[in-house]
């Protein structure tokens, strides 16, 4: 008797649905080595718009498989599991971010890529981690800003550009939880290790940083950096990603609140294996959205894509 291997299965249902498998640096590591293209949330935007495949599956969270349908609209948009959400974007539900809009007239609104449908629809230009430092510079100085939903990625921006922005008061649950006093012992027991951060951190953590930046940056410094050892101040799954990239190199996970480097995302986790090969195999869930909702949602994500060609 035949045993069917899962990655096999999986590598057989893309060919046959011709579907491409977009994944993020956060998803599982078997997740990652099947995904025709792996990325940070600009990247894989990058490749939804310009894919042709008829089936986008996208091993990610929710926000990003709705940001590749707002690009692209004609192909059908696969995720495994539609609650894999963020705390971000639930943290900033559409009605309450309008009514903060509404507060704070003549303000250009930035919102980071980690929102909802909804909330992009609301704002004037979208940004992700890699390239909000060149947006918000790309506004003229005497234009207020408002920034959402990220407070962390918006003190960061602050502090690089000088540019006061209104911020929304939004956090990640899994880069909110990093311990200064257990990274600070870990920097001690590893004086030659530089510390890398993504900016959704605290201000506490990223004044540790010898470099900050969006995943894919990080994965990118780990590689130019003189430095032999990395302490890794993200979520797990790019460790992955950094040790295949980077064999000679030892990347560390940074210590959370309870001591242990044990950083997952728990919607990045929700993706599997097994809900991967039954989304392939039915084509669903699939994500649908509203025309008029996703046209008022495409016009700040254009606007972005113009902005980082
Ligand atoms: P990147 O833009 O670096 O991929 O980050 C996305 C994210 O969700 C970070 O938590
Ligand atoms: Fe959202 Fe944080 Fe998970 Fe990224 S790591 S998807 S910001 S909850």
């Amino acid at each position: 008797m035949k045993v069917l291997d899962i990655h096999d299965e999986i590598r057989r249902l893309k060919r046959e649905r011709d579907a491409i498998l977009l994944a993020h640096y956060y998803q599982e590591s078997e997740i990652q080595d099947l995904a025709d293209h792996l990325g940070d949330s600009l990247a894989l935007a990058q490749q939804a718009a310009k894919c042709t495949n008829r089936v986008i599956v996208f091993a990610g969270v929710k926000f990003m498989a709705e940001t590749a349908k707002i690009l692209n609209p004609a192909r059908t948009v696969v995720m495994p599991d539609l609650e894999a959400g963020c705390s971000l974007a639930d943290g900033c539900p559409a009605p309450d971010f309008a009514a903060f809009k509404a507060r704070y007239p003549g303000h250009v609104v930035v919102t980071y890529i980690n929102c909802s449908t909804e909330v992009k629809a609301l704002s004037d230009i979208i940004c992700t981690s890699s390239n909000a430092e060149k947006i918000i510079r790309s506004i003229p100085r005497d234009q207020p800003i408002l920034f959402a939903p990220d407070k962390n990625l918006g003190r960061f921006l602050v502090q690089k550009t000088g540019r006061d922005m209104v911020l929304w008061p939004g956090t990640c649950i899994v880069h909110e939880t990093f311990n200064e006093r257990h990274l600070i012992r870990l920097k001690t027991r590893n004086p030659g290790a530089e510390v890398i951060a993504h900016p959704e951190c605290d201000e506490v953590i990223l004044r540790h940083a010898n470099f900050i930046g969006s995943t894919s940056s990080l994965l990118a410094y780990a590689g130019k950096s003189r430095a032999k050892a990395f302490i890794v101040v993200t979520e797990g799954g790019i460790l992955h990603a950094m040790r295949k990239a980077w064999p000679d190199r030892e990347f560390i996970a940074a210590p959370n609140d309870s001591g242990c480097g044990c950083n997952e995302c728990p919607h990045m986790k929700r993706n599997t294996l097994d809900n991967l090969y039954a989304c392939l195999d039915r084509l669903a869930p699939e994500i649908t959205m509203d025309e008029s909702l996703r046209l008022r949602a495409l016009a700040p994500l254009e606007r972005m894509m113009q902005l980082s060609a």
